[in-house]
């Protein structure tokens, strides 16, 4: 039993309710009658929220839903996300306002470079920016991609994409070669932006030599433009790389790009996540919902201000970096942090010296973060200065109370609100919070509380809804602003993954349980995708970089509990015949998958073994692997092939106990 589970039946007194908040507490019945009339009240409710962004023409239809379950929202609006996040503060008292505080990694006794970006500064980077894009010949619709550390670069070549109604596809940085080529290949990017290395640990990663190499594997992309960030020598390929310091200085420092009028369903990226089976799923995202989702979560989830200093902690590469480091903060005007490295390097206290430096005010970080530290001390934390602090949130992962508790303590002094929010890839923006609508609701360590205004959330069975306290499948009950159009080059996997199961409503692929209160507990993936560290990997995509090893002939991969990264691999793999398995066979594999996949895979251990237990069609049953891993009964075996391989799963474990 999950600790989330153990805690159902906190008593009420003992729920926690901070004395001293700016936000507005609420008793969870009268938030649900409120949250019901924005369900009945559905398109005047988001009608109301997206009327509070500039539209450079007002949609006609709030919601097209003639095709389900390709919505469309606000049909026949038309707005740009880069006016919106920087031209509307550029035109206003907002103009010398902070937008980024950047800190780079390098520190030596305090951080080597902190930048101070202006909304005036951003508004010309990214109209320089725009500018050059255009100058490649590059026009609305068509695809780039960015492989980016977290320099303020990253978030101007975005924004300047935006501007352009050019698709971008960013991907993470710490992804290797392979992740990157198949990406660009899939979304037929024609340009790539890229850094001659990026700061991580103190340690150069060589960006630009994975670049090279994934291009080996890719057709589409004509151009690269690097960046310089680390100074490291890079080999530059005539016709293709150029510096971006040499193209810009072509560029009038006064350049201004009018931006496009896109349509508020045209694509603003495709952001590519990982699935049960096959290749990660380029999911699209469009331009007036999403906006409308993102204004209304750092309005009310948030409760940003403008006298606020906001720190996501999240990278760029992910999701969580693009609602919420890019588009929802600089929609808003706020003035926020963007840290380019490890948040506890060169010591576990970089991240709350941050905090201090810049007095930080709203918090938004995982659980995985949140262990670290806790693993590290709170001395770490005592010797600074985090009064600053007066909202947290975290995401990614369920947040062990445990974890809560200490976080709570130590960084919300027990008075600041403190939740844990849930939503994903697909959603765009945050479904579920603890302060939803703007108000807080009383927190229980563990949960997620309360579906947003306009959200529909239930817990369902194959029958229908499942009583409180029971688990079953999160499901989302109506289509919501910021929802995926489709899956890029694949709609029928779109509807296959998330609207069959249970027809009309989206299927999440979590299991959850709903208490007494109606909060909210996301208890973890109920499908083959693990969340190391909070980074979403497939079983398959871990199984695949696997078997391209040639010693292996075949994988199969299960996630693990690991008390820091809430869930790591453990891998069990059938050599080639002639093959010796020992220990430096199976570093030299876990070295292969970092290279191959990227440093986010993570296994516990490597098992070698001759059988894996499959089914008589030949699928792997990871549920058994997962039963033997966890030391429970292993269930209905009548469709396995040989019951022989289930001894072998179990012998692999004594082996290494
Ligand atoms: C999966 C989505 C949303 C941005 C980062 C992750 C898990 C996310 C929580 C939370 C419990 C959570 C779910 C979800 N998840 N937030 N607060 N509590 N679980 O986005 O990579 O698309 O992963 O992350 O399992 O399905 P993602």
């Amino acid at each position: 039993m999950s600790n989330q589970e153990s805690e159902l039946n906190l008593p009420v007194k003992e729920k926690i309710v901070p004395e001293s908040l700016k936000t507005k507490t609420i008793d969870p019945k009268d938030y649900l009658t409120f949250h019901k009339l924005t369900l009945d009240n559905n398109l005047e409710f988001w009608e109301s929220i997206a009327k509070e962004l500039e539209w450079f023409k007002p949609w006609e239809r709030t919601l097209d839903s003639s095709n389900p379950p390709f919505y469309k929202w606000f049909v026949g609006g038309e707005l740009n996300a880069s006016y919106l996040a920087v031209d509307r503060h550029f035109r206003s008292w907002r103009r010398n306002k902070v937008a980024l505080i950047w800190e780079g990694e390098p520190w030596d006794s305090s951080p080597r470079e902190v930048r101070k970006l202006t909304y005036l500064d951003l508004f010309r980077e990214v109209n320089k920016t725009a500018y050059l894009l255009k100058s490649y010949g590059l026009k609305r619709g068509d695809k780039i991609g960015i492989y980016l550390p977290m320099i303020p670069e990253l978030p101007i070549f975005m924004l300047a994409a935006a501007r352009l109604g050019l698709i971008f596809s960013v991907v993470f940085s710490g992804f290797s070669a392979q992740a990157l080529a198949d990406r660009m290949n899939d979304a037929g990017a024609k340009l790539l932006i890229t850094a001659d290395g990026g700061w991580r640990r103190g340690k150069v990663v060589q960006l630009k030599e994975i670049v090279d190499k994934a291009l080996e594997m890719n057709k589409s992309i004509k151009d690269v433009i690097v960046v310089r960030r680390t100074g490291s020598e890079v080999r530059m390929e005539k016709g293709r790389d150029s510096f971006l310091h040499d193209l810009m200085s072509q560029v009038p420092n006064n350049a201004y790009v009018e931006p496009e009028r896109v349509k508020s369903e045209d694509p603003l990226y495709i952001l590519y996540t990982s699935g049960t089976t096959g290749k990660p799923k380029g999911i699209v995202h469009d331009t007036g919902g999403y906006m409308t989702l993102l204004h209304l979560t750092m309005r009310q989830v948030f409760d940003l201000r403008d006298e606020d200093v906001y720190w996501c902690t999240a990278d760029v590469g992910w999701v969580t970096g693009h609602s919420y480091i890019v588009f929802g903060p600089l929609l808003e005007g706020a003035t926020e942090v963007m840290y380019e490295g490890a948040l506890d390097y060169p010591e576990p206290d970089r991240w709350v010296s941050i905090i201090e430096r810049h007095q930080v005010s709203i918090l938004y970080t995982s659980p995985t973060a949140i262990r670290t530290f806790m693993r590290q001390g709170e001395r770490w934390i005592t010797k600074h200065d985090v009064s600053s602090i007066r909202l947290i949130h975290s995401v990614g992962e369920p947040i062990n109370p445990e974890a809560w508790r200490w976080f709570f303590k130590l960084v919300g002094r027990e008075q600041v609100p403190f939740g844990s929010t849930w939503w994903m890839t697909e959603t765009g923006g945050i479904m579920i919070s603890h302060t939803p609508g703007g108000y807080l609701v009383p927190m229980k360590p563990g949960t997620n509380a309360l579906p947003l205004p306009g959200i529909g959330a239930e817990v369902v069975n194959e029958e229908g809804k499942v009583k409180s306290g029971e688990k079953g499948y999160l499901v989302l009950t109506k289509p919501w602003p910021g929802m995926p159009l489709t899956i890029y080059g694949d709609p029928d996997r779109y509807v296959k993954v998330y609207w069959e199961k249970f027809p009309g409503a989206f299927y999440a692929g979590d299991y959850a349980i709903k208490d007494q209160d109606g909060y909210f507990w996301i208890l973890g993936r109920a499908d083959e995708v693990l969340k190391i560290a909070g980074h979403r990997i497939g079983t398959y995509e871990l199984e695949s970089a696997l078997i391209q090893h040639p010693s292996i002939a075949e994988a199969a991969v299960v996630g693990v509990p690991d008390q820091v990264r809430g869930e790591v691999a453990e891998a069990f793999v059938i050599l080639r015949s002639g093959v010796e398995p020992n220990q430096g066979l199976k570093d030299e594999i876990n070295r292969f998958v970092r290279d191959n996949f990227g440093p986010i895979a993570v296994f516990k251990d490597i098992h070698f073994v001759s059988k894996l237990p499959k089914t008589r069609s030949g699928k792997i049953m990871r549920r058994v692997i997962r039963a033997v891993a966890s030391n429970s009964p292993i269930g209905d075996v009548t469709t396995l092939e040989d019951e022989a391989s289930v001894d072998e799963i179990r012998n692999a474990y004594k082996e290494f106990m």
